[in-house]
């Protein structure tokens, strides 16, 4: 009892997303290969939906392979692939289910026909619900991001449907993946890294980070929750003053 009170005390951001990092250490702690990490980390990508749904967050984005992701070796991208296409086979009913509205970001192109054929069932299948929208980030690099968004613009320019004075933050930013969703308001890194690795260079701006030791498989529940109740302590300024806000 106590706890759902504390719970419900708790400001929770509407945009998570989450750099799941550490399924290879965690695999060769246990003397297992790095795609064994890869399986379990599967569990934590479950329970984070389910806990992100509970606590009541609009969006979760995670980062499930990164443009630089290519460079690791044959066996183990082959694997990621295989993991990805068997995962949304299993997962995605599940999510339609629960009112999910699941999308991948990235560019998907490079993926095999059959996956992004997933991909596109998956989306389709799930487009009009309005639950927690889950986006899955995949061949996702933010430089990727940005560089796309002003091709788009650079288009617009060249055949005359806009002006350079047009250009901005604003129309820039229509143009970003995740564009209609709530600004991102925490950034989780599992792993124990500190860094953005590629990640949501443009919708990081303002988001609050947490950087946690845990390794991707162990983050439960339990991990998330602590997450967001620290997520809970900051004071977001947005350039004000610790007075300014106050008031
Ligand atoms: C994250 O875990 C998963 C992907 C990048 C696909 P890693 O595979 O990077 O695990 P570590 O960082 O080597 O432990
Ligand atoms: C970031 O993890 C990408 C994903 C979690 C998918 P990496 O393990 O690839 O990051 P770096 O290369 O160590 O920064
Ligand atoms: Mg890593």
């Amino acid at each position: 009892m106590t706890e759902a009170i504390t719970e419900n005390l708790t400001k929770v951001p509407q945009h998570v997303a989450i750099i799941m990092d550490g399924n290879g250490r965690w695999a060769q702690q246990r003397g297992k290969t790095r795609v064994a990490g890869h399986k379990s980390g599967v569990e934590s990508v479950r329970s984070s939906v389910s806990t992100a749904i509970k606590q009541g967050v609009k969006a979760l984005t995670l980062f499930a392979f990164s443009s630089e992701n290519w460079q690791r070796p044959e066996q183990e991208v082959s694997v990621l692939m295989d993991l990805f296409m068997f995962v949304l086979t299993r997962e995605v009913k599940k999510l339609h289910k629960n009112g999910v509205r699941f999308q991948v970001i990235g560019d998907t192109s490079r993926f095999s026909d059959n996956l992004q054929k997933k991909i596109k069932v998956s989306e389709d299948l799930t487009a009009n619900n309005e639950g927690m929208v889950l986006s899955i980030a995949a061949n996702y690099g933010g430089r990727w991001d940005i560089a796309n968004a002003a091709k788009v613009l650079a288009e617009k320019v060249s055949n005359n449907t806009m002006s350079v004075d047009e250009i901005s933050e604003e129309t820039l930013h229509q143009y970003t993946c995740l564009a209609n969703l709530p600004e991102l308001d925490l950034l989780i890194r599992t792993g124990g890294d500190f860094r953005i690795s590629n990640f949501l260079l443009w919708q990081a701006a303002y988001a609050e980070f947490y950087f946690t030791e845990t390794l991707w498989p162990d983050f439960d529940e339990q991990a998330f929750i602590t997450a967001i109740g620290c997520f809970d302590q900051r004071e977001r300024r947005f350039g004000q003053t610790g007075e300014q806000i106050k008031t």
